[in-house]
């Protein structure tokens, strides 16, 4: 319940309306966490080393973030400007920039669902009018007619999530590009953080300066194990990484976050190794799902969907008993009654599965 507000010291109405976004994160220390689609074995020892060389006057001083944003160009082979990435503290803060510089009251988020669940308080707190396109059919399929309708509209952003999070849809580069050039008074946002798993980023394609309404968003939380420091990307025209950027403070981003960035972006094997680790195991639980024969839906990203026979809130209450931490999707579009299960290593993804069908009586394979 929210406190009682002051009678003389009224927020704008759109904060006083506003549900904040609100993730059950708290009491996961010590489970195996596969509830919020993290890396589940930590970052590059490397990273861990460079922390631990911060001296104690860094401590003291305000971050510096030079030669940051020519490191994230290096690590991704981009050959753009430095002023063409903007640093943010994660990619949830960029999303929140991208809305306070671009969305405004009246005007319309177009985006997909179910889908990533921070878009929409970002668009309520400006006074957007959301429109959410669903996705289609058993595979949940890319609404791309729909959408493509809806942009004749002219909403101001169009936040799309390659492949979705939470339904792994994956739309090709090479559509949102064509979307992105149909409508050039739309900001079309990719977020990418889950490209890593599949490979269909829109950067090596993009051309900036002849689509200057297309951003897209980079983060080291999912793959490089970084989730905790708090650090993301957003990729595009430089003039639209400015304005976005303008609307953040100048330090935004922590020191610890700006060494451990640096570290991990240098040590990209760690990173190909760990998601290659990930794409073997989200392999071996789908199989082992489909020879059960579990419902389940897996596309792209570092996670899937099933369909427990029980209740899933039931389930998922006897996973956390045995100290395993899922995500439920009560209550979204298309998906109410499923479960969304971040995949890890192989050991992990076992350790789920033994206890899964524990919980749903499976008959163990033998
Ligand atoms: C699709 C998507 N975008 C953005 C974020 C936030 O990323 P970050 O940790 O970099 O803020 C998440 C985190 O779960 C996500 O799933």
């Amino acid at each position: 319940m929210s406190a009682v507000q002051p009678p003389f010291l009224k927020p704008r109405p759109e904060v006083e309306g506003l549900q904040a976004y609100s993730a059950p994160l708290e009491g996961r220390r010590g489970l195996l966490r596969l509830d919020f689609n993290e890396n589940t074995t930590g970052p590059s020892p490397k990273v861990l080393e460079a922390l631990r060389a911060i001296p104690s006057d860094h401590l003291a001083i305000y971050p510096e973030y030079d030669g940051q944003r020519a490191a994230v160009l290096a690590n991704l082979g981009l050959p753009l400007q430095p002023d063409q990435v903007g640093l943010f503290n994660g990619v949830d803060a960029a999303i929140h920039a991208i809305f306070h510089a671009y969305g405004d009251r009246g005007e319309t988020l177009l985006t997909t669902a179910p889908t990533f669940g921070y878009y929409t308080p970002c668009a309520q707190m400006q006074g957007m009018a959301i429109h959410a396109i669903p996705y289609e059919g058993a595979t949940f399929a890319f609404p791309l007619e729909a959408i493509c309708d809806a942009l004749n509209d002219t909403p101001r952003l169009l936040l799309i999530c390659n492949p979705n999070n939470p339904t792994g849809t994956r739309l090709a580069p090479q559509r949102i590009l064509e979307l992105a050039a149909a409508a050039p008074q739309t900001l079309v946002v990719v977020d990418e953080l889950y490209e890593a798993f599949t490979g269909d980023s829109v950067l090596p394609l993009a051309d900036f300066s002849a689509l200057p309404n297309l951003l897209v968003l980079r983060s080291l939380a999912k793959t490089a194990g970084l989730a905790g420091l708090r650090i993301g990307f957003a990729i595009g025209h430089a003039a639209v990484v400015d304005r976005v950027s303008r609307v953040t403070g100048p330090y935004d981003i922590n020191s610890f976050a700006v060494t451990a960035a640096f570290a991990a972006l240098r040590d990209q094997a760690y990173v190909d190794g760990y998601v290659a680790e990930v794409i073997e195991a989200r392999a071996w639980l789908a199989e082992q799902l489909r020879s059960a024969g579990v419902r389940h839906h897996v596309e792209g990203g570092n996670y899937l969907l099933l369909w427990p026979r029980r209740d899933p809130a039931a389930v998922a209450q006897a996973l956390r008993t045995a100290g395993i931490l899922v995500r439920s999707m009560a209550g979204k579009p298309l998906i109410d009654g499923s479960l969304r299960v971040s995949i890890g290593t192989l050991e992990q993804m076992q350790r789920f599965w033994e206890a899964f069908q524990a919980v749903e009586a499976i008959p163990p394979t033998l």
